[in-house]
């Protein structure tokens, strides 16, 4: 087993990285002492394929469980899901002392912290993350929340798990398109982080593309060491944490263009090989080093285009009213070498829509 330690003081928390893992978690909470009644939250097709293995593993352990589950999907990222939970929650009698497990993806760790951080003031709660985009991002650094109508994520609260327990074998049921979600953020963490990683991804992409397990294992533990790094040093996103956002700028702008159509992962991808020719026109990154990165993106199976028929205008206007705009001037993280970024507000418009494509 590896273990990955987020040091945020008395918020601190292990992330627990093995094969099989799931059917340890009954032992693994009981020795924790987290609390007297779990619930398991999850959505409804994740719950069928793991939900079962988790109930059994409480129970062998003697811990009470129970299982709530809301639709799959973003749609489900809403207050009116929230409301549903703690209903039902309160119906299940859940005091101050039950323990939320979200098992599943983003949407599914999303919405759980944030019951978990709402319900009675706040209560514990523990990540399960499914998808490799849970495991490697959304599942460490707390952030949790929905969606309202006027935007994403606009509504949530920082709210750290007690532990998150990645078990590398429900990879195996994710379809290919979600892993290439997730596979867009672990290639971002070795541009914005560490040049070793990054070398290392190009040169195991076959084994991680064919799930060697041990390959797989080594590359969430060192996505989950570098988010937690920056997330110690920044939990709340006030400087360092904003790298985290390489591709995303461009990206989140590609995947409105689409009207949400292109997934999230794609429209990173997209976003990072456009960024970096930001980075190339502002004299930051060189030609070479661009291209190395985006003939490792290739490689994988991301895109690197933006398609030619998206509104290049509305992604532009999308930009200024990101939320992460400042007076309307969008931030863009820009690679310097691979393993180095800056952040910058300082890029003409002009220079953006050239970028786009
Ligand atoms: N909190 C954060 O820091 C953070 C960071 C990045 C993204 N996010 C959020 O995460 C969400 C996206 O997460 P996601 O991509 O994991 O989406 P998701 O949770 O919707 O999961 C994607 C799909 O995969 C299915 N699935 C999950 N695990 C599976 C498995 N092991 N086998 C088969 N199918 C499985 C789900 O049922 C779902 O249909 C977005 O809402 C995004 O805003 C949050």
């Amino acid at each position: 087993m590896k273990q990955v330690e987020v040091g945020l003081d008395d918020r601190a928390y292990p992330i627990l990285i093995m094969q099989g893992l799931l059917k340890e978690i009954g032992t693994e909470l009981k020795h924790r002492s987290l609390g007297n009644k779990f619930v398991i939250i999850s959505d409804d097709h994740v719950a069928g394929l793991y939900a079962e293995g988790i109930v059994t593993s409480c129970r062998d352990s003697g811990l009470d469980v129970q299982l709530l589950t809301f639709p799959r999907g973003e749609e489900s990222k809403n207050l009116t899901v929230i409301d549903n939970l703690c209903r039902k929650l309160a119906q299940l009698g859940i005091d101050r002392h039950g323990v939320l497990i979200a098992l599943g993806g983003g949407v599914t760790g999303d919405i759980t912290g944030f019951v978990a951080a709402i319900y009675m003031r706040g209560i514990k709660f523990v990540q399960v993350p499914t998808t490799l985009l849970a495991q490697v991002d959304s599942s460490v650094g707390g952030k949790t929340g929905v969606d309202i109508p006027e935007g994403k994520n606009l509504v949530g609260a920082f709210y750290q798990p007690q532990c998150v327990f990645i078990d590398t074998d429900v990879l195996q049921s994710l379809p290919k398109d979600e892993l290439l979600n997730g596979l867009a953020e672990v290639l971002k963490y070795g541009v914005i982080y560490d040049a070793d990683f990054f070398n290392f991804l190009g040169n195991n992409r076959i084994a991680i593309l064919d799930m060697d397990m041990t390959v797989v294992e080594a590359v969430i533990a060192r996505c989950c060491t570098i988010k937690a790094e920056v997330v110690m040093a920044d939990e709340k996103e006030a400087d360092l944490r904003r790298i985290l956002n390489y591709g995303h700028t461009l990206g989140h702008a590609v995947e409105a263009a689409s009207d949400f159509a292109i997934p999230h992962g794609m429209a990173v991808s997209m976003g990072m090989v456009a960024v970096n020719k930001l980075a190339v026109a502002g004299g930051l990154l060189t030609p070479e080093r661009a291209e190395r990165i985006q003939s490792v993106i290739d490689a994988f199976g991301l895109p690197i285009e933006i398609p030619a028929h998206l509104d290049r205008q509305r992604m532009v206007d999308y930009l200024q009213t990101d939320k992460k705009s400042v007076g309307g001037r969008p931030f863009f993280v820009l690679p310097t070498q691979i393993g180095k970024v800056v952040i910058s507000d300082d890029v003409e418009t002009s220079i953006i829509v050239e970028a786009l494509g």
